[in-house]
């Protein structure tokens, strides 16, 4: 065993809060920078990009695995959402995770929890918030635990969940959390589809249907490449593409702001368009600013 009772190649496998807070204590007293990359578990690359990103920032990496009842609605996949903690501590061990942390929900939250908190009401209301009501509380409370217990000096989040991650970048400047927020790019399959744990639960013409949100990043990105600035129709054409595809249901085309997500009327580099869409009842998002989707060449070989 190594120091902080680790065995060489395996990540430390941490249940409770305390337990997490007392080996990255021991780990800032030695003058390690700690990073966090915060998940629902059901690992893809999308998520051992964060890691790798972590790993790069910071000496020693906490991976916390966690399905958060609290930001489930009554009509969300709680119960089903995949669960694979084998091949994910599998997976956080060839990547050189440091310490995994996977608490039973009761220790997240004990009988008798009572706190809430609200992160920017006019953003967290919209898109995301919207259609998950509740949705960022749930975010918000589960972060600041993680956060708290963890003490780390970086997080790591992703991109394709942009709204969640403004939020959190929120949450931790205006709480003094002393938690540098980064967020790393969307990573996708060869063929453009963003991954998601959801993907799993596509059969095969839902995930060839499910394409159609990659279309609809590159259609209004070719419009903002020929020179459209119009929020409204950049936001329209992705609809459209969505729209077409019939086994695709759309939530929402916008857009927006990057970092409030008010809804724009006039587009520029930093503009954000974001993108929800049910296929067979499942729930997907993309994502891209604006500048960055029209350097996307016409061939497909840059959507991964
Ligand atoms: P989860 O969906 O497991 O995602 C964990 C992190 O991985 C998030 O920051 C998410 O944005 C990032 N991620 C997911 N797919 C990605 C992709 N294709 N490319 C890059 N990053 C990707 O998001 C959550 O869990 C939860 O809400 C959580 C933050 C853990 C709080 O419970």
């Amino acid at each position: 065993m190594s120091e902080a009772g680790q065995e060489p190649g395996r990540p430390i496998l941490l249940t409770a809060p305390d337990e997490l807070r007392g080996v990255t204590q021991e780990w800032r007293c030695q003058g390690h920078r700690v990073g966090l990359v915060p998940t629902m578990g059901a690992l893809h690359r999308g998520h051992m990009a964060l890691v790798a990103a972590a790993r790069a920032a910071a000496d020693r990496v906490v991976v916390s695995i966690f399905v958060n009842p609290l930001q489930f609605g009554p009509g969300d996949d709680y119960q089903r959402y995949p669960r694979n903690q084998a091949e994910d501590l599998l997976a956080l061990a060839a990547a050189g995770v440091d310490a995994a942390y996977l608490p039973p929900t009761e220790a997240v939250y004990p009988n008798g929890f009572a706190t809430s908190i609200t992160v920017d009401s006019a953003s967290a209301d919209r898109w995301e918030g919207h259609f998950r009501p509740g949705h960022f509380q749930g975010v918000a409370v589960v972060v600041a635990k993680l956060f708290a217990a963890t003490g780390p000096c970086s997080a790591f989040f992703g991109e394709k969940d942009a709204q969640q991650a403004a939020l959190v970048t929120r949450l931790a400047r205006d709480i003094d959390l002393g938690v540098q927020v980064v967020v790393c790019p969307v990573v996708r399959d060869p063929d453009g589809l963003a991954l998601s744990s959801r993907n799993a639960y596509l059969d095969g013409s839902q995930r060839g249907a499910a394409l159609c949100l990659n279309r609809a990043l590159r259609a209004a990105a070719l419009a903002f490449r020929e020179g459209s600035r119009s929020g409204r129709h950049l936001s329209c054409l992705a609809s459209q593409v969505i729209e077409s595809e019939p086994a695709a249901k759309l939530d929402y085309a916008a857009v927006v702001d990057p970092i409030s997500f008010v809804p724009q009327v006039e587009a520029d580099g930093s503009s954000r368009l974001i993108l929800a869409a049910r296929v067979g009842g499942v729930r997907l998002l993309d994502t891209g600013v604006l500048a960055e989707l029209a350097t996307w060449g016409a061939s497909g070989q840059d959507r991964a």
